[in-house]
């Protein structure tokens, strides 16, 4: 087989990676894909570096075994976590996922830049290293998205709980000014139709990373000649960690919420 033709890899914990998998399927519909969840040790986001490190090692094997001519990283927190000793031991090109924090102060007209992210992708090195960069030009805060991951495991986004919790999280950060809110959590951009209910006619834009990091994959196959020009039928496959029953839940949850 053409390595043209082999899969892209997509790794996250759980369903969160979809919402970036959907825009690459759009960017680029000939693609094969294959998406990987760690659903028996999600979520990470409380677990310490090492063991998401050993989890998202265990994941990324599954997807090089299987012939994944690139993988993203769909996770923030594995990404936050695990890339660097990832890109030390494997050739494989990876993909990984950074919160948008660029965009957002480069747009914010308050100067006030809301990060909701999990505890784990906070409290890491690459986010402070980030924000480094970038904490003279706006005030950012942040927000650990707590209970968030699991609301969207169980498909109770459109529930009271979640409005209550959202409603928490975002008037928290509207409160001190912030006209940005970076989704660093893979798994929120399920949650974007009630946040933005919550927002209402306030100027508050969220910023989800999936398109841009759909770009940069066609960047690197592109370079590498890899892109997929033929017109055979693709196939999008869905493993995970638990079962056949949660494999299925994750085509499902993709074709509930295609965009
Ligand atoms: N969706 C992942 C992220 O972007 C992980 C969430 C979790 O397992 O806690 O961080």
């Amino acid at each position: 087989m053409e390595t043209k033709e082999k899969p892209i890899g997509v790794f996250d914990s759980g369903m969160g990676g979809l919402t970036v998998l959907r825009e690459i399927i759009r960017l680029l519909p000939q693609e094969h894909t294959l998406y990987y969840a760690d659903a028996a040790h999600c979520p990470y986001g409380d677990k310490s570096r090492e063991e998401v490190i050993a989890y998202t090692e265990a994941g990324i094997r599954f997807l090089i075994d299987r012939g994944a001519k690139l993988i993203v990283v769909a996770c923030n927190t594995a990404s936050s976590s695990a890339i660097d000793y990832l890109r030390e031991r494997y050739d494989t090109d990876f993909v990984a996922m950074e919160p948008a924090i660029k965009p957002a102060v480069n747009t914010s007209q308050t100067g006030v830049v809301g990060v909701l992210a999990t505890r784990r992708t906070i409290e890491g090195e690459p986010l402070k290293r980030l924000c480094r960069q970038w904490e003279n030009r706006a005030r950012i805060i942040f927000r650990p998205g707590c209970g968030l991951v699991e609301l969207v495991e169980n498909n109770r986004e459109n529930t009271p709980e979640a409005r209550r919790l959202l409603e928490n999280y975002i008037e928290e950060m509207a409160r001190q000014g912030a006209d940005r809110i970076v989704l660093g959590c893979t798994h929120y951009p399920f949650l974007a139709p009630q946040m933005r209910e919550i927002i209402g006619e306030r100027d508050i834009r969220l910023i989800d990373p999936a398109p841009a990091i759909a770009l940069r994959v066609r960047q690197l196959l592109a370079a590498r000649g890899w892109l997929n020009l033929g017109g055979a039928p693709t196939r999008h496959e869905f493993r995970s960690s638990l079962d056949a029953d949660y494999d299925e839940k994750l085509r499902r949850k993709l074709e509930q919420n295609p965009t």
